[in-house]
């Protein structure tokens, strides 16, 4: 297994993927397969939804190492409301045109927890910032704590709370690409990420998710 010096400048190695990489999306989707179980926190596609969502502009990032497929990312751009979580948090006609969604993301079990998925996640930022996007969005489960940091380390606030894709239970994730600083209230309040029915209603009143706490069992909201 490589150490985190050896991939430091992932910068340089973080590659756009095109359909002539969905074998190695595929195969890399294989390696989180048997981790995941039947578990609800991530959904493993067929080669049909890649070889239709690629040549229709979604822009999949990935990072080689050896050869190998070791992290991806897909980002897609919808057009209308439907499959739009701009629709979820409530956007207006003119704005759901604008809104960057983040679909999937996989790190090789090797390779975790060494910045890959935030690096991917940070360049998704950059890109739908420079094509004038200016909502980055994402549905997270709340047993994905990986996924929950990923998002809010880089500044997306869970915002909503939904039974999703067949009635999974998923926070959508925001951040207003305009609005770098947008304020956070001091009014906090911490919840326990398995009360789903809480979570939603506060969300639901206004408040945002903003942090995890309690050795990752807990989110806090604030307002
Ligand atoms: C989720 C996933 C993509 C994270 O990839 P990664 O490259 O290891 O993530 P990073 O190294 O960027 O870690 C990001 C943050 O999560 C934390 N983290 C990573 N794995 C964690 C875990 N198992 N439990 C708690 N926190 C974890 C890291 O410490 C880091 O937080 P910090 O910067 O505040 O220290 C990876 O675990 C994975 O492929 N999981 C299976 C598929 C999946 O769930 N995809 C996401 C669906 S939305």
């Amino acid at each position: 297994m490589k150490k985190l010096d050896e991939v430091k400048s992932m910068s340089g190695v973080v590659k756009r993927l095109f359909s002539r990489d969905i074998d190695a999306i595929l195969n890399l989707e294989r390696s989180v397969q048997s981790e995941i179980g039947d578990s609800e926190s991530y959904v493993v596609s067929q080669r049909s939804y890649f070889s239709m969502c690629l040549p229709m502009g979604a822009i999949a990032l990935g990072i080689y190492c050896d050869d190998a497929l070791v992290a991806f990312a897909l980002v897609s751009f919808p057009l209308g409301r439907g499959d739009n979580l701009g629709d979820d948090l409530g956007l207006p006609d003119d704005e759901i045109g604008r809104v960057a969604q983040i679909e999937k993301a996989v790190v090789h079990p090797n390779w975790r927890r060494m910045g890959m998925h935030s690096h991917l996640v940070d360049r998704i930022a950059k890109m739908a910032e420079s094509m004038n996007y200016k909502h980055l969005v994402a549905t997270v489960s709340p047993n994905n704590p990986a996924s929950i940091k990923v998002a809010l380390n880089a500044r997306m606030w869970a915002e909503k709370f939904a039974f999703k894709y067949g009635g999974m239970p998923r926070f959508i994730f925001h951040r207003d690409l305009l609005c770098p600083s947008c304020e956070i209230g001091s009014d906090r309040i911490e919840v326990p990420l398995g009360d789903y029915q809480r979570v939603r209603d506060e969300l639901d009143l206004g408040r945002r998710g903003i942090e995890l706490c309690s050795a990752g069992t807990s989110i806090l909201l604030a307002r």
